[in-house]
C-alpha cells in the first residue's frame, strides 16, 4: 500500500513538472542537442576538471553548432552562434540568466547582474560618466600609470615574468581608482587585498561548479568552502565600505572640485545622486565594487593576452613597433590622445586578439518572451547562451579562423560582415559600458610598453599553445613573458 502511494506521488510530481514545462519541452524537442537524462539533463556531458573545462565546453558546443539545446536539470539552455539570432537575443532579452545570481553574494543588484527594472535606472545614472569628454580627461592619468609599468619592467628586466597579469592588474586597478573615484590608490591600502579577494571569489566559484553536490544549495551552504566564501565576501564588503567612506569624505571636503568633468565621474556622480536620494549608499557600494573589478580585471587580462600573442609573433610585433615609431616620432614625449587614436594597426591587433580569445567568452541572457529564430522558436523561460568563441571562429565568416590576422579588421573587411559576427563587448542596450574606456586603457598600456621593450613569450610557437583558465573570463595561465629594453 505504502509503495503504491509513493509511486503515485512520484508520478503526480513528475507529471505536474512536465505539464508546467510543456512549452519549453515542446519547442526544445525541435532543436538539436545532446542526449539528456531525467533530473540531470545533459550536465554530465559537461562534467570536467577545472583544467580542461574550457576546451571541453568549446569542443562540445563546436560539434553541436550553430544551434543547440541542452538541459542542466530543469533549466533549458539554447546556444546559438548565428549572428542574426545573436542580434535578436541581445536586442530583445535584456534580463540576465539566473547564472548571474552567483555574483549576488559579492555584488548584488549591479549593472552586470540586476533585473531589467533596476538595471535601467542605474544605467541611466551611470551612462553620463562614460561620455567622450570625461574619458578624454583620463588620458594623463592613464599615461602616468603606463609609465609606472614601464619603470617596473625596467627594474625587473631580464627576469622571466611568470605573473605579469598580477603586475599589470595592479596598474589597471590604480587607473580605475584614479579615474572613476576620488580615492587615492596609495591611500587605499586595500588595493592588493582587492585583487586577492577577486581571485579568491573566482576560484571558489569554479570549485563550486566542479563539485556536483555543491550545485545543490543545501550541501553548498553546509560546506567549508561556503564558510570561506562568506569570509571572502565580507572582506570585499569591508573594502567597498572603505572606498565609499573615503569618497564621502572627499565630497564633504572644502577643496571639492565641482567642475562638471570632475563631478560627473563615476563615483563622485553617484555620491551626488545619493544626496538627492536617487540611489542608496548600499547600491553605490555594490556598483563601485563591480565597476572597479570589471574595469581593472578585463583590461589587465586583455593586455596580458595581447602581449603574450605579440611575443609569439615577432613579425606582427615589429609592425606594431614601426607604427609606433611613425606615429610617435619623439620617443621621449608621452603619447597624446590624438596620437593614440592614430594607432590603427595596434587597434587591429587588439581586435584580432579579442576575436580569437574574447576576454569574456560567453554571454547568458534569459528569455522573458518567445524569440523566433527560424526555423526554431526559443521559448520564454529558456536561458540563451551566446558563445563568443564560436561566433568569432565561424569558418563561414572568418576564412582560416585559427590564423592570427589583424587585417581582418581593415574597414573594407569589417563592412562585409554582419554586425553581430564580432561582439567582444556584447551588443545592444546592455553592452559593455566600459567599451571605449577598456579599449583606450589596453591601447595606451600596450603602446607605452612596446615603445620601450620587445616582448618574448617563452616556450610557445603558436597562440594555440596557450592554455586557458576559465570561469567568467579567459586568462592565459601558462604565459611566461620576457621583456628586453629597446636601444634607441
Ligand atoms: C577591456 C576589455 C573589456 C571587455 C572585453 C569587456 C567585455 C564585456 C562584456 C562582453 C560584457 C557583457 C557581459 C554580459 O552580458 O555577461 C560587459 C559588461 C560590462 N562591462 Fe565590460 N569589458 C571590458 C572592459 C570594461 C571596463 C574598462 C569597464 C568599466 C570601466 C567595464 C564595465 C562593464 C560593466 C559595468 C558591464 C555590465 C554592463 C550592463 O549590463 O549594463 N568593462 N563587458
Amino acid at each position: 500500500m505504502l509503495i503504491s502511494i509513493f509511486i503515485l506521488s512520484v508520478i503526480i510530481i513528475i507529471t505536474s513538472v512536465l505539464w508546467k514545462q510543456r512549452w519549453l519541452l515542446y519547442h526544445a524537442w525541435k532543436i538539436p542537442g545532446p542526449v539528456s537524462v531525467p533530473l540531470v539533463g545533459s550536465a554530465f556531458l559537461l562534467s570536467a576538471t577545472k583544467d580542461n573545462f574550457f576546451d571541453l565546453l568549446c569542443g562540445k558546443l563546436d560539434s553541436w553548432r550553430p544551434v543547440t539545446k541542452f538541459w542542466v536539470g530543469p533549466q533549458l539552455y539554447i546556444a546559438t552562434a548565428r549572428p542574426t539570432d545573436v542580434e535578436k537575443i541581445l536586442t530583445n532579452c535584456l534580463n540576465k540568466s539566473p547564472f548571474y545570481e552567483n555574483f549576488n553574494d559579492i555584488v548584488k543588484d549591479t549593472l552586470l547582474t540586476s533585473k531589467v527594472s533596476i538595471w535601467k535606472e542605474h544605467r541611466k545614472m551611470i551612462n553620463p560618466s562614460f561620455n567622450s569628454k570625461i574619458l578624454n580627461s583620463y588620458h594623463d592619468v592613464l599615461v602616468n600609470y603606463s609609465r609606472e609599468m614601464v619603470k617596473y619592467l625596467g627594474d625587473t628586466e631580464g627576469v622571466e615574468q611568470t605573473d605579469f597579469l598580477r603586475a599589470i592588474w595592479e596598474r589597471t586597478l590604480d587607473v580605475a581608482l584614479a579615474t572613476l573615484t576620488n580615492v587615492k590608490p596609495h591611500v587605499l591600502k586595500e588595493r592588493q587585498r582587492m585583487i586577492t579577494v577577486t581571485v579568491k571569489f573566482e576560484e571558489i566559484l569554479i570549485q563550486r561548479f566542479h563539485t556536483f553536490s555543491f550545485l545543490i544549495d543545501f550541501f553548498w551552504k553546509l560546506s567549508d568552502l561556503h564558510k570561506e566564501h562568506e569570509v571572502n565576501c565580507q572582506t570585499a564588503h569591508d573594502i567597498g565600505e572603505n572606498i565609499i567612506a573615503e569618497e564621502y569624505k572627499s565630497y564633504e571636503s572644502e577643496d571639492r572640485n565641482d567642475d562638471a568633468s570632475e563631478s560627473n565621474r563615476f563615483l563622485p556622480n553617484l555620491t551626488k545622486l545619493n544626496r538627492t536620494k536617487q540611489i542608496t549608499r548600499e547600491e553605490i557600494m555594490d556598483e563601485t565594487c563591480l565597476m572597479l573589478m570589471a574595469a581593472s580585471e578585463t583590461a589587465a587580462i586583455t593586455i596580458n593576452t595581447v602581449l603574450t600573442i605579440l611575443g609569439i609573433y615577432p613579425d606582427i610585433q615589429e609592425r606594431v613597433y614601426q607604427e609606433l615609431v611613425s606615429v610617435l616620432p619623439n620617443m621621449e614625449n608621452s603619447p597624446t590622445q590624438k596620437e593614440i587614436n592614430r594607432l590603427n594597426y595596434l587597434e587591429r591587433v587588439v581586435k584580432e586578439t579579442l576575436r580569437l580569445v574574447p576576454t569574456i567568452p560567453y554571454i547568458l541572457r534569459y528569455a522573458e518572451e518567445d524569440i523566433k529564430c527560424d526555423p526554431y522558436l526559443f521559448p520564454a523561460g529558456s536561458n540563451l547562451l551566446v558563445p563568443l568563441v564560436l561566433l568569432h571562429r565561424d569558418p563561414d565568416v572568418w576564412p582560416e579562423p585559427e590564423k592570427f590576422d589583424p587585417d581582418r579588421f581593415l574597414p573594407d573587411e569589417v563592412a562585409k560582415r554582419h554586425r553581430c559576427s564580432y561582439i567582444p563587448f556584447s551588443f545592444g542596450a546592455r553592452n559593455c559600458i566600459g567599451l571605449r574606456f577598456g579599449m583606450t586603457v589596453v591601447k595606451v598600456m600596450v603602446a607605452t610598453i612596446l615603445r620601450d621593450f620587445k616582448v618574448q613569450t617563452v616556450g610557445m610557437k603558436s597562440w594555440k599553445d596557450i592554455q586557458w583558465d576559465y570561469i567568467v573570463m579567459l586568462k592565459a595561465k601558462n604565459s611566461r613573458l620576457r621583456f628586453e629594453k629597446r636601444k634607441f
